[in-house]
């Protein structure tokens, strides 16, 4: 069997090694992968954004299966032409889609379907936004997020109405985040702790997966300005069997149910963003795929095969299939490039990692990194390694964590320091 994974980070990483773990007989093709794949597999150097290179690759290789990574092709609609061409591909329509690729559509989509997520308003013109916010339609702070896709920055917190007056001329006229921001939508800023809940669909079915907490912050405590994800744990405690259920009936159930009644059914891996806060959960985003750093500490707990369930979701049929998962604790760190999320030097050699990879447990998930003609793995992305380590319970994971990532180096490093500290005071509460 081939399996095509489409991108190149540490989730990508993640889904070929789980893979690997499943079924050593299959053959992986990362497109374009990274030096982490590259002992799984074969890179192929196809970007993520080319449709039409990823079509005519999973044809030439004749691939079984294609998993898409990331979401900017499941917006431009990769899963409809492999589907249309015949090919089965794991990820949601197009039109699916939008419940990542438009965050106006993902607000009126809650509005519609009764899902509880922070009063909000869309503005298609700059002026509106800026009387809106004048008027004081919203009190400080005020979240304001560009409609489209942004790589993750198109979300700022602005703490007063000159800050946010601000960011709405960055947005709306001088074009900062292009067509992304044509739109804007304002928000009332939630209090609370954040976690990150993910399923499997096929469009009526839901499997869920355990939860897990993502670390958005750059610097320790929280501070500093918003990144992809520095690091993440999952562990039994995270969120309550309650917490959860009420998750799965207040939040995927309507979500699944709404997309198929408004003839666009979601079949794919579907994700939420949640503010867990006195008046419950409340989503602050719906992403269209598996979370990054969410997946490094999310599949190693899943007992089950991930391909039978991916070949569910080509399917559209995940009937029969039952994941197990584990209770062990998995901790993710993530090492980052001098300077991220700000610009950042690429071609730093890393050293120690096959030492970090020693200890039972302990796996280095490989992001922004590359090979060059020596062997020798470099830095070519902002998150460059995420060091993931199990256990039993969730303190001795972060501790096996920090270990390995003292044995790895490259100039400038840096990574929070209190990954998963949130969870350790839950469990000693
Ligand atoms: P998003 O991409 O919409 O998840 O936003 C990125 C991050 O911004 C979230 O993980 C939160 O930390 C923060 N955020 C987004 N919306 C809100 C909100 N309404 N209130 C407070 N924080 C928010
Ligand atoms: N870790 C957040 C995301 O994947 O969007």
């Amino acid at each position: 069997m081939k399996v095509l994974v489409v991108g190149s980070g540490g989730r990508e990483h993640t889904i070929a090694w789980k893979i690997y773990q499943d079924r050593k007989d299959v053959e992986l093709i990362c497109a374009p992968g990274n030096a982490g794949t590259a002992r799984l597999g074969t890179n192929a150097p196809v970007s993520a954004q080319d449709i039409d290179g990823l079509l005519g690759l999973a044809r030439s290789e004749q691939v079984d299966l294609t998993m898409v990574g990331p979401e900017a092709p499941l917006v431009e609609g990769i899963a409809d032409r492999f589907r249309e061409a015949g090919l089965a591909v794991a990820g949601p329509s197009a039109k699916a889609a939008r419940l990542e690729g438009s965050k106006a559509f993902a607000k009126d989509f809650m509005q519609r379907h009764g899902i509880l997520t922070a009063r909000y308003r869309v503005f298609g013109q700059a002026f509106e936004a800026e009387s809106s916010l004048r008027a004081g339609e919203f009190s400080f702070p005020v979240v304001l997020k560009a409609d489209g896709l942004a790589a993750g920055k198109g979300v700022i917190i602005c703490q007063d109405l000159t800050q946010a007056l601000d960011t709405v001329d960055v947005v709306m006229r001088q074009g900062r985040f292009g067509a992304a921001g044509t739109r804007l939508v304002v928000e009332e800023f939630l209090k609370g702790e954040e976690a990150s809940f993910m399923v499997f669909t096929d469009g009526s079915r839901i499997l869920p997966m355990v939860p897990s907490q993502d670390h958005k912050a750059a610097y320790d405590g929280d501070q500093g300005p918003n990144t992809g994800g520095m690091g993440a744990y999952s562990c039994p405690t995270v969120l309550s069997e309650r917490q959860q259920q009420e998750i799965l009936t207040q939040v995927m159930e309507p979500a699944v149910r709404g997309m198929a009644s408004e003839g666009c059914p979601f079949q794919g891996i579907l994700y939420a963003g949640l503010m867990l806060g006195a008046h419950g959960a409340r989503v602050l985003e719906f992403n269209a795929r598996f979370g990054d750093p969410e997946t490094q500490v999310v599949l190693p707990r899943l007992k089950s095969s991930l391909i039978e369930i991916l070949q569910g979701l080509a399917a559209g049929d995940l009937s029969g299939i039952r994941p197990q998962w584990d209770d062990d604790s998995v901790v993710c760190v993530v090492l980052a490039a001098p300077g991220y999320p700000g610009s950042y030097p690429k071609g730093l050699k890393i050293s120690g990692l096959d030492m970090a990879e020693e200890e039972s447990g302990t796996i280095v998930f490989h992001a922004g990194t590359s090979l060059d003609d020596q062997g020798n793995t470099l830095t070519s992305g902002g998150r460059v390694l995420g060091v993931t380590a199990r256990a039993g319970i969730l303190g001795s994971a972060i501790l096996k964590s920090y270990e390995g990532v003292n044995k790895i180096h490259f100039e400038g490093m840096h990574y929070r320091r209190d990954i998963a500290s949130k969870g350790l005071d839950r469990a000693q509460a």
